[in-house]
């Protein structure tokens, strides 16, 4: 049985997190101030007149479009209450997840990653998260079907660590202009260790030898 600070420990961490991404949406949300129309004098979009009205612009607004509602909808699927109270939402709510994903998010993010900014370091991070992000909510919906409940919960644990990258990515990214670093290797390096630093620590969390004495693991999910 986990005891009471660690419940509180786990609550606090689960909040702070939640306002963390509530945070980085909005902020992101605010932004399209600059993409709609888009602002080539804006940050992100500075020097991609060139080749955003071909095929840039489609991938563009589908993942500025995909990129927010996958994060909020990964927050609310992965709520053990959520799922218990309103089964038939998560199962909703899941489809849809995985569609936006497959179809929209992953698709978009490997288009745009050919043209990322400072070039192709960034440029395969970004390939490589798309394809993890697209196999891990593939896996994780192929194991709900077959009705392996627990490997399906890690598959989609593992899909919104991956998503929260675009968090992490941006929290480094205001560390940076913070301590005023500014090296042109900073944003390839922050495109690697936003996903997979955080994907390690998900994986070492997950490894048996994990002390978690008074850990609970998640309440087991049910069908
Ligand atoms: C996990 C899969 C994801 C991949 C592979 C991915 C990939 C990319 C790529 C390649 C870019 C262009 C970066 C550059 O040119 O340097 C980008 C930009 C962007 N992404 Fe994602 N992304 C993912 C998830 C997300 C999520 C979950 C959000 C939600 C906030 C998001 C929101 C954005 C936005 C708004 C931009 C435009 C730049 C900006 O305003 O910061 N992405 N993404």
């Amino acid at each position: 049985m986990p005891n009471l600070s660690t419940v509180t420990l786990r609550r606090l961490l689960t909040g702070l997190t939640c306002l963390l991404i509530a945070k980085v949406v909005v902020l992101t949300l605010i932004s399209y101030r600059d993409y709609i129309p888009p602002d080539f004098h804006a940050d992100f979009l500075f020097g991609r007149e060139s080749y955003f009205y071909h095929s840039y612009a489609w991938a563009f607004y589908v993942h500025i479009f995909a990129g927010p509602v996958t994060l909020v909808l990964g927050v609310i699927l992965l709520s053990n209450r959520f799922r218990l109270r309103f089964p038939r939402w998560h199962r909703i709510l899941g489809r849809i997840q995985a569609l936006c994903i497959l179809f929209f998010l992953a698709p978009s993010g490997l288009w745009m990653a050919r043209w990322a900014m400072t070039g192709a370091v960034a440029g395969v991070s970004f390939v490589m998260l798309s394809i993890a992000t697209g196999l891990c909510v593939a896996l994780g919906w192929r194991a709900a079907v077959q009705r392996r409940f627990a490997v399906h919960q890690r598959w989609m644990q593992r899909c919104f660590v991956l998503l929260c990258s675009a968090v992490v990515i941006r929290v480094m990214g205001g560390l940076t202009i913070v301590t005023a670093a500014d090296a042109p290797w900073i944003y390839p390096l922050s495109s690697w260790l936003s996903w997979t630093v955080p994907l390690l620590i998900y994986e070492a969390w997950q490894h048996p030898g994990w002390p978690r004495k008074n850990v609970a693991a998640s309440t087991p999910h049910q069908p």
